[in-house]
């Protein structure tokens, strides 16, 4: 099979919108199967952020001289593409932060210290990757709530029946990610959602593996919060987006002190903007965010239904030939996956496997991917993990499980 044979898109023509494509490492070809940890730019992105710098470039919502609201604009547009991206009911639920790391932190620092009390409970999932476990921990310290974790079976899969029964009127909180970043499992998140609700807990959910690979609605799926960050959605780092629900933000103080977040200042009181301004304190990340506007343009052009198809038939192939390479053990194989696959070899470490495939210009990330209580769980200190972009070919795939075979006869 070719790789158009299993897309309906054109490959290799996408393929040339990504320059970095065009490098040789150590003299090969490039094979950058490690989109999970960062993905690739466009041309369109660099030159988003080259246009800001080189031809546009103020600072927004202050000037009322021509660059500054060019500038101001074109931010504001980008926030009305992402509330567009995941179907927000207003561009106010849109706030924009550094990552999701930020977003999460916010929450807890905003939401979680004013509605989380003793005794509190907040549910998080054994797959959580540490973003969305050390908040939660520092409040748990700060606040005396109680953190508890909802189990997945051998294969990864979530157990929703053993979480069902983890809720009670005790849970405020579930903070749940959308797809494993170490394994790959979908979360059954509408299910769990409803769930929650029906205990009177709000849902927080880590969408960053998802947004880059399948169609997210925030209003259909109900998340109380939503985040992902910008760098794994081919858009620049240093930008990320929380979704929250309008009546959450509006109830919740604010994260930070400064800048744009306020209306006005005595020494005796500050009035905080409006949403959403209200949680975005300081100069903005200008560039990135408009930036991120240009990613989900580009995304949004190939279509989610061709990525996802593209995606999970690669995927397919993916596991077929993994599974024929001699001493592999895949961590990791829930019913419903998408492009991420972690596994460990009989022969070699990880950091061996990653090391021997770097040599050949293959580029995985091998470690505990900022998730040790799942390696803990699947009793490994570290897989090795290939994760998919929208521009993988199978060609990608064939090379990679060449240098798995070569692993093979390196330590055989
Ligand atoms: N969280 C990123 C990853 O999964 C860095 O690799």
């Amino acid at each position: 099979m070719t790789s158009n044979s299993v897309s309906p898109y054109n490959i290799e023509e996408i393929r040339k919108d990504f320059p970095i494509f065009k490098q040789k490492i150590y003299g090969k070809p490039l094979t950058f199967l490690d989109s999970g940890a960062s993905a690739q730019k466009p041309q369109q992105v660099l030159d988003a952020i080259h246009t800001c710098y080189a031809e546009e470039y103020a600072n927004i919502h202050r000037g009322v001289y021509y660059l500054s609201q060019v500038g101001t604009q074109k931010y504001e547009d980008a926030r009305t593409k992402i509330q567009k991206f995941i179907n927000a009911r207003s561009h106010k639920e849109i706030i924009f932060v550094r990552g999701a790391t930020e977003a999460i932190n916010l929450v807890a620092n905003s939401w979680g210290r004013k509605f989380l009390n003793t005794g509190d409970e907040v549910v998080l999932s054994r797959m959580e990757h540490h973003s969305n476990i050390v908040p939660w921990q520092m409040l748990r310290d700060e606040k005396d709530i109680v953190i508890t974790v909802a189990p997945i079976d051998d294969k990864a899969n979530f157990l929703f029946d053993e979480f069902e029964k983890m809720l009670s009127e005790k849970v405020k909180l579930v903070a749940i990610t959308h797809i494993s970043n170490a394994l790959g499992s979908i979360t059954p998140l509408k299910d769990i959602i409803k769930a929650a609700h029906k205990v009177g807990a709000k849902v927080l959910v880590d969408g960053c593996q998802a947004v880059p690979h399948m169609q997210v609605d925030v209003q259909d799926l109900d998340a109380d919060f939503y985040v992902f960050s910008g760098h794994k959605l081919y858009g620049p780092t240093g930008v990320g987006v929380l979704y929250a629900k309008e009546e959450l933000l509006n109830a919740m103080p604010p994260y930070q002190g400064g800048g744009d977040m306020i209306r006005s200042v005595t020494f005796e009181k500050t009035v905080y903007n409006e949403l959403p301004h209200k949680f975005e304190a300081g100069t903005p990340h200008i560039a990135g965010g408009i930036a991120l506007g240009a990613a989900l343009d580009y995304v949004t052009n190939l279509g989610f239904d061709k990525i996802s198809q593209h995606e999970n038939n690669l995927l397919a192939y993916t596991l077929e030939k993994i599974q024929q390479v001699e001493g592999v053990r895949l961590i990791g194989q829930a019913d419903d996956m998408a492009g991420i696959v972690s596994f460990v070899m009989d022969l070699a470490h990880p950091h061996d496997i990653g090391t021997i495939l770097d040599q050949d210009g293959i580029a995985i990330r091998t470690g505990h991917h900022c998730a040790q209580p799942v390696m803990d769980f699947s009793d490994v200190p570290s897989t090795a993990r290939l994760s998919l972009g929208l521009y993988n070919t199978e060609q990608d795939i064939d090379r990679f499980i060449d240098g798995l075979h070569k692993v093979n006869r390196i330590f055989s």
